[in-house]
């Protein structure tokens, strides 16, 4: 009985691409070939995220260089009782969720309500999404759990209306900084749309700062960072049958300060053809030759209000930390 009720009160599902869709064809490596194929060549960075990936990824949240993770921990512990106070009792999407580590803070907040609440973490890596949902309902009794294992666009587009008064969704650690200006754009008016009058978006966000500061965090001395960006190679290894040789490349992030931007490369240490066998395609690189595999946008607080807000999310409220470091703004859609 126990267990019946677990699994109504725990569950995963797998988002499909759907038809016809861009979706659809990059999960055939649409994406690969066409960010491989141009003059600059690029991989798009959610194939950092198989498990190993999300993995490594966690360590770089624990390096004393890369402080984000730690920032806004900061800024939740501190206010996340005034963010469930301004919400109320609300459904829970978080995209990107990867462990829900610093969701517990949220969770801890809206908990103390004492009341059942429902917790809904998106994110591609399944082993992660799967780990973490069942150590939080152990954690959280009351609390209602739907994993939904995609992309962020698959989510946005599959997101069926919530039986809920009130839904909040976060995005936390700055991960829209990964997005094109263009993308962005696109992203904020998707959330608006999925979103009805009323309903929350929480959106963490890292602030522009000295480049020194920026480029430790992206070049951490114990090579954490490193190791993550090369293992995107070794994921399209896996997944397309590729002979990318990690150690025929090497890591370089830098803080572009024209475009506010952290750029991570993977350079190439010699003239060499790379195949992916599986999508039939091959690429040359030359000796030197860099490969884009990430841009890390880092915010204007004003800026962004201004954006969210002509994107019908007006900002109810900013928290942020002693430094200006980091930024959460909550916003409410209003239609
Ligand atoms: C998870 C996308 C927010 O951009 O800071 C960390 C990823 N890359 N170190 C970031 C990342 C290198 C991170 N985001």
């Amino acid at each position: 009985m126990l267990t019946q009720l677990q699994t109504e009160q725990l569950r995963i599902d797998y988002l499909q691409p759907l038809e016809n869709t861009k979706e659809l064809k990059n999960s055939f490596g649409h994406d690969i070939k066409e960010g491989l194929n141009q003059s600059q060549k690029k991989i798009p960075s959610k194939y950092f995220y198989d498990d190993y990936g999300s993995q490594l990824f966690e360590q770089i949240c624990e390096l004393p260089e890369y402080y984000p993770t730690q920032t806004e921990a900061d800024i939740l512990r501190k206010y996340a009782e005034e963010i469930a106070k301004i919400t109320g009792i609300c459904e829970l999407v978080e995209l990107g969720s990867g462990s829900s580590t610093k969701t517990r803070l949220l969770l801890d907040a809206y908990n103390q309500k004492n009341q059942v609440f429902k917790y809904m973490p998106i994110d591609v890596s399944a082993g992660i999404l799967r780990e973490s949902a069942i150590q939080l309902k152990q954690d959280y009794s009351s609390l209602q759990i739907q994993g939904l294992v995609g992309t962020y666009d698959q989510a946005l587009t599959q997101l069926e209306s919530t039986s809920w008064p009130v839904r909040m969704i976060f995005f936390l650690g700055s991960s829209i900084g990964n997005f094109s200006e263009i993308d962005y754009e696109k992203f904020l008016t998707k959330i608006s749309q999925v979103l009805e009058n009323g309903d929350y978006f929480l959106l963490g966000i890292d602030l522009q700062k000295p480049k020194s500061i920026l480029e430790a965090a992206y070049n951490d001395s114990q090579g954490v960072t490193a190791a993550f960006n090369l293992n995107i190679l070794t994921h399209l290894n896996h997944k397309f049958d590729g002979n990318f040789d990690i150690n025929c490349f090497n890591h370089q992030a830098i803080y572009n300060e024209k475009t506010q931007q952290i750029e991570m490369y993977l350079i190439s240490q010699k003239p060499q053809e790379i195949t992916l066998k599986s999508l039939e395609f091959k690429v040359k690189l030359k000796e030197g030759e860099k490969i884009l595999t990430e841009i890390s946008r880092k915010f204007d607080v004003e800026k962004t209000q201004h954006h969210l807000a002509s994107t019908q999310l007006n900002p109810v409220k900013v928290f942020t930390d002693k430094n200006n470091w980091f930024a959460l703004i909550l916003c409410q859609a209003s239609k």
